[in-house]
């Protein structure tokens, strides 16, 4: 069993059981393995503009991000969780929220809201409903940033390895997530404008 660090928001990975790289031995040896996979998703829909074709934003296509970004390392990626997690929707509920993110995202495209905030509150919606078993965090912020390619928006660079662990940088994301929870998008957006990478 790997050590698993407690790291503040993030879903405990007590259940290695799905690990597909056997050679594995370490946290550090895991999040180079993700981090791989992860950059090859990166390449897939960042490196030029997706169409709506190839990120089409309905469920199976998140599902299928998902598994793109995490396949090679775990063999519930892409899957949605049938267990409860600290944080997240009921088990039951995932597929229905995420129905409705996707109807609450085609009725912020059709409005007046920036792309900026649709593409946060995107990315919002998704980690708050945490359809997967581990990775929603990455998963959230690879949607949002495919939202705003799509719309010919500049993509956030999110400093990964300071987010993904015990850091300032961390505490003020899980602090801006935790007052979107309470409807107040002020910080989050902020955050995201912060590392939005110029054109
Ligand atoms: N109160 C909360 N409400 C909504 N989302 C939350 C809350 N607390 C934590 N989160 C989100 O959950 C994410 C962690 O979930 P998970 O471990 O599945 O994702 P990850 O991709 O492995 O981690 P990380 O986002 O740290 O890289 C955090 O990044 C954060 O965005
Ligand atoms: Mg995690």
């Amino acid at each position: 069993m790997l050590p698993q660090p407690s790291i503040p928001g993030q879903t405990p990975l007590d259940d290695l059981s799905g690990l597909r790289v056997r050679w594995i031995q370490t946290t550090a040896q895991l999040n180079a393995a993700e981090a791989e996979n992860i950059r090859k998703a990166t390449l897939k829909y960042l490196l030029a503009k997706p169409t709506n074709r190839s990120a089409r934003f309905d469920i199976s296509w998140m599902k299928r991000l998902h598994q793109e970004m995490f396949g090679d390392v775990w063999t519930w990626a892409g899957e949605l969780r049938m267990n409860e997690t600290n944080i997240g929707s009921a088990a039951r509920q995932v597929e229905i929220d995420l129905h409705n993110l996707i109807g609450d995202l085609r009725a912020w495209e059709s409005s007046q809201m920036p792309i900026l905030e649709q593409a946060v509150r995107i990315h919002h919606a998704a980690v708050k409903i945490h359809p997967f078993q581990n990775g929603n965090g990455r998963w959230s912020r690879m949607l949002a940033n495919i939202w705003l390619l799509l719309h010919d928006t500049p993509l956030i660079e999110w400093p990964e390895v300071t987010i993904g662990t015990s850091s300032a940088i961390r505490s003020d994301y899980l602090a801006a997530v935790r007052a979107a929870d309470c409807g107040d998008f002020v910080r989050l957006i902020a955050l995201h404008a912060q590392f939005s990478r110029p054109q």
